[in-house]
């Protein structure tokens, strides 16, 4: 994948950004960074406080895919940025929770929000990756509500990089994974997504607008980015929305 860098001070939300480079034919490789954001969004229409000091961009995709296999987009850039946080910051704490948080011991470094563009044949105009990461941002920069369940890279890894070597290293295993996804297929996304993840084999509660709907052991993630999860009842049910907490 070739990359084409477009960096600004502040932007409402990068990919609101994006999506609009993306309907005026912007490429693929596209990356919208900003330095903040005054209108960053997350999953479930969260806000997404983004200060400075927080890595906050959004890549621009044109994979000719069947549009079923969209989400596995979402697990593809998790494994990219927990792969490349790795290696960057040599520690192999940082874990991927279904569907595309990232957490180190156990608090959220990383969002990740996509969105898929279809034209009106139901083919794949384009793709937004949305990526969220907490690189240098201090305790004050975190909105009360997230105080206790985030944490920043550099200040719990007692680190100094900056959100361009931050930048540079996701889109370095970025571009690898993206490329061989579209040779090779999911499995050597979900491979890798295996290794990395920390909820397959967890107790959890599936939650939908902040509403427990079901609660069981995830057992599998399925090649549509779906956890499969079995309660104690062995009922089996799969879920490709919502968010879990792990107990
Ligand atoms: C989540 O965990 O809820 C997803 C958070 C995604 C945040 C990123 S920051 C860059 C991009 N622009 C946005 O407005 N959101 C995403």
């Amino acid at each position: 994948m070739k990359i084409q860098l477009r960096e600004f001070d502040v932007l409402k939300s990068t990919n609101e950004t994006a999506v609009a480079m993306a309907r005026e034919g912007a490429p693929e490789g596209t990356v919208i960074v900003a330095a903040r954001q005054d209108g960053g969004h997350g999953r479930m229409q969260r806000v997404w406080s983004s200060p400075l000091g927080g890595l906050w961009f959004t890549v621009i995709l044109r994979p000719q895919i069947d549009p079923q296999f969209a989400a596995q987009i979402t697990l593809l850039a998790g494994v990219a940025v927990a792969k490349a946080v790795r290696r960057l910051y040599d520690t192999e704490s940082v874990k991927i929770k279904w569907p595309n948080d990232l957490l180190l011991d156990g608090k959220k470094i990383c969002g990740i929000l996509s969105e898929l563009q279809l034209d009106e044949n139901g083919v794949v105009d384009y793709a937004i990756v949305g990526i969220g990461v907490n690189v240098a941002l201090s305790a004050a920069d975190f909105p009360a509500e997230v105080a206790a369940t985030a944490a920043s890279l550099n200040a719990s890894l007692h680190k100094d990089f900056t959100c361009d070597q931050v930048l540079a290293a996701i889109m370095e295993d970025f571009g690898i994974l993206y490329d061989k996804w579209l040779l090779l297929g999911v499995d050597v996304v979900m491979k890798e997504w295996q290794k990395l993840n920390c909820t397959v084999g967890r107790h959890v509660l599936v939650k939908d607008n902040d509403q427990v709907i079901f609660a069981g052991t995830v057992t599998a993630v399925d090649e549509e980015g779906a956890i499969i999860v079995r309660n104690e009842q062995g009922i089996v049910q799969s879920f490709n929305f919502g968010e879990i907490s792990i107990r």
